[in-house]
Parts: C-alpha cells; structure tokens; sequence
C-alpha cells in the first residue's frame, strides 16, 4: 500500500545504503542489518501481492549470518528483481510515479526506472542521548559515535570503565542474533561481578597526596578511567583505577604518585641505569608493560641481534613516564631516552600512548631551549609479537644518537653559554 495514495503499489523500490558506505557524505560505515530488512519485506510484499513488481537497488548484498545466504535465495526464487548499481536521485513525475536515475554498476550503464514506491535503506545512528549517558559513565566513543568496547576481541562487551558493559547497537550496528548474544554475555559478566561480593584493586593504583594537592584538576581530565573527583583536594577511587600512572607524570605539582611504580623507584632505578657509562651511546629505555616490554622480552627469547646499549625501564603505560626522568636522565649523561609504548589505539589504557606522545613534543621544545638537541628523545610503538620492530627502533636510534654524538659536548657546550644548533626533529605519528 502507498501511504501517499493508499492505492496497491504495483511497483516497489527498495534502496539500499542511502547515507551509508559513504566516505564523502553520510556514514562511512555498514548497517549490517538493511540487507536482510530489505530481503525481508520484499519477501512479505511478493508473499501478499504476487503481481507486484519488487526490486532491490543494492551496492553488494550483505548476507553473511546463518541461513541468510539461504533466504536472499529464496527472494530470487520469489521473483524479486536485483540491481547491482548506484542511485543518484528520485523524481515524483506529473502521474505521481518516482523516477529513479541509477548507473548500473554490472555495464557502467546510466539508466531510469519508474516505480510507484521507494522504499530508503537509511542505516543506523547512535541516539542522540547516547552523548548525555556516555559522559555522565565516562564512556569514550568511536569517530562513528557508537560507544568504545575495551577490546574488539578479547572484552567485547566491556567498557574501559569497570563495571559498565555494553551490548548490541550500543556499540555500533548489528543485527538480532549478536545483540542477543552480546546482551546474554553482558549479563553474565556482570552477575560474576555481583556474585563475587568483593572487587580486587590493581596493586598499581595511583594516589593523591592532599598537602600537595593545588587543585588544579588536570588529573580529572587526564585519567582515562575517570577515576579521579574534581573534589578539594582530588581524590582517586582506587576501586576504578588501573594504574597507567598518566595522572602522576601529568601533576604539575607532583602530589599524585603510584604505588609500586613511584616517582622515587623510577629516579632510583634511572640512576641506577646511568651509574655506570661504558658505551656510548647509552640510552635509558621505558616500555610499557603490556607491549614493548614484552617486545624486548621477545626479541631477547628469540635472540633476535640488537645492540646492549638501552637500560631498560618498565612502566605500566608510556603515559607514567614524567618529563623529569627523562631530564634527569639526560643529566646523569645518558645520551638519549627512548619510550616506546602500545601502538596507537591499541593502549591498554585507552589513550596512554597519545598522551605520552605529546609530553614528549612538549619535551622536545624544552631540550631544544636548554640546548640539547630534541632527537635525543625518542618515541616509538612496537606491540608485544613485534621483537624485531623493538630490535629494529633501537639499532635506529643508536645511529641518530651516533651523529649527535655524546650528550656530555651538548651539556658542556651548553654550560659555555654555546647552543648548537636546534634541529626541527620532531616525532611523527606511526
Ligand atoms: Fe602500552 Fe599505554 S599500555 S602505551
């Protein structure tokens, strides 16, 4: 029936992808479920009305779940015509039919077709309070707008704030069964949360000096877990805290530290590194925990070739390395820091290595003032499979180093009131 005449159509269009796939305009995205809506209602259409002429304008048919290659045969055998092609546009005609203009994509032909009904695919958008929710939880969101999952294999219903889950369409569009799927492993995971009765605390977790504190709530914005109150001083929920240590290096007043990983065993361990100097270059290395530490581990088990000229540190995340170990090391004559962290958006911590890449500009700037040139710090992305990759940085910034030369002619040079040139080096994004 046409809801504009109230006449039986004789002829219906179905337009699939109307806003989506589309990289200029619309959704670059896939719905995942038009295809089979579409291959449904024709169905229902033909079923009711045999004489009624029905086609599906498609760019490809989607039909990839169980039995649904079955039923987009099943339309086929039903009649149902398919057009491979690209619409641009829909008129009304003076006897009130739509004309469509499509180019079909099978001939590269430019064609017209007339039809009483059009029937527009127009995808999925998240809800517009999906805004309100996801800052009230903290939630972080795609480009798309749907809400992030933790882990697109290993925690697919879960969010990067502990105790939320999230299930079907939150997450971007899915059909039925995976909804349900997602929704029965949401519930799960949750009632295991409940039954348990009590929670664990990552050992690692940050806390706040209040004598320290300046109020400043840079912490709040920073933490990734949204972990930390805006209250007077700030105070952090250990509970929600996963102990990336980013608050910590970010404190412009030092009063937020770690447990295990503390401003005073990172110093000590830096000094320890740089205590003794007997090849140059030597580099003061930090590696995140989950990634390029496992990296370094690897590339030494598979005794992958690489010289011994890095001290290594381990953080938990590329965020917890503060600017001033990285002075502090370079002071004690270490003629270079690298920090090698997750690769971009695969941070344990959502966006650790983001922020550790722009500490590192910032700290860039600074060398280059003081006189030191800026390549003397280096960041870089590796993950834990990636031993050669780690190796391979490495033998890289030992060459650069090389050219520099030592660190103690800069610091010398520097006490003379003589700066070299500074160099335009800056780290680029992988
Ligand atoms: Fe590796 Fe954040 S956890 S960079």
């Amino acid at each position: 029936m046409a809801p504009s005449t109230g006449k039986i159509a004789g002829s219906i269009a179905f337009l699939q992808c109307v806003g989506s796939r589309d990289q200029t305009v619309g959704n670059p995205y896939c719905s995942r479920i038009c295809c089979m809506a579409s291959l449904k209602n024709a169905q229902l259409v033909k079923e009711k009305y045999p004489d009624t002429d029905v086609t599906i304008y498609y760019i490809d048919i989607r039909a990839c779940g169980e039995g649904y290659e079955e039923f987009y045969i099943r339309a086929q055998k039903l009649g149902i015509n398919f057009v491979r092609s690209r619409v641009s546009g829909i008129q009304e005609g003076k006897d009130g039919r739509l004309s469509l203009l499509f180019e079909d994509t099978l001939t590269g032909e430019i064609k017209r077709a007339k039809h009483d009904l059009a029937v527009l695919s127009v995808g999925l958008e998240p809800d517009s309070n999906a805004e309100v929710l996801g800052n009230l939880l903290g939630l972080s969101r795609r480009p798309d707008r749907f809400f992030e999952i933790a882990h697109p294999k290993m925690r697919p219903v879960e969010a990067h704030i502990d105790g939320v889950f999230i299930a079907g369409c939150a997450s971007g569009p899915k059909e039925i069964p995976i909804s349900i799927a997602q929704g029965s492993a949401a519930a799960a995971k949750a009632v295991k949360l409940l039954h348990r009765g009590v929670l664990e605390l990552e050992p690692t977790s940050a806390y706040v000096d209040p004598e320290k504190c300046i109020e400043c709530k840079l912490c709040v914005d920073i933490c990734p877990k949204k972990a930390i109150s805006a209250k007077s001083p700030a105070y952090v929920d250990e509970a929600a805290c996963k102990g990336c240590g980013s608050c910590a290096a970010a404190c412009p007043a030092d009063a937020i530290d770690m447990r295990f990983f503390s401003d005073q065993q990172i110093m000590a361990q830096v000094q320890a590194a740089t205590e003794v100097k007997r090849e140059f270059p030597l580099i003061v290395a930090f590696l995140c925990n989950w990634c390029s530490y496992g990296a370094a581990d690897l590339a030494g088990t598979s005794r992958i070739q690489y010289p011994t000229n890095a001290r290594n540190i381990r953080v938990m995340c590329s965020a917890r390395v503060d600017p001033s170990f990285v002075l502090e090391a370079l002071r004690r004559g270490a003629d270079g820091v690298l920090i090698a962290g997750c690769r971009i958006g695969e941070c344990h911590y959502r966006d650790g290595n983001y922020q550790a890449l722009q500490r590192v500009n910032v700290l860039k700037g600074v060398l280059e003032k003081i006189g030191l040139d800026p390549g003397r710090v280096k960041i870089v992305w590796c993950a834990a499979s990636e031993g050669e990759i780690y190796a391979q940085d490495l033998r890289e910034f030992i060459a650069e180093l090389k050219e520099m030369g030592p660190v103690g002619t800069e610091l010398k040079k520097r006490k003379e009131g003589e700066h070299p040139e500074p160099s335009a080096r800056s780290e680029e994004e992988p």
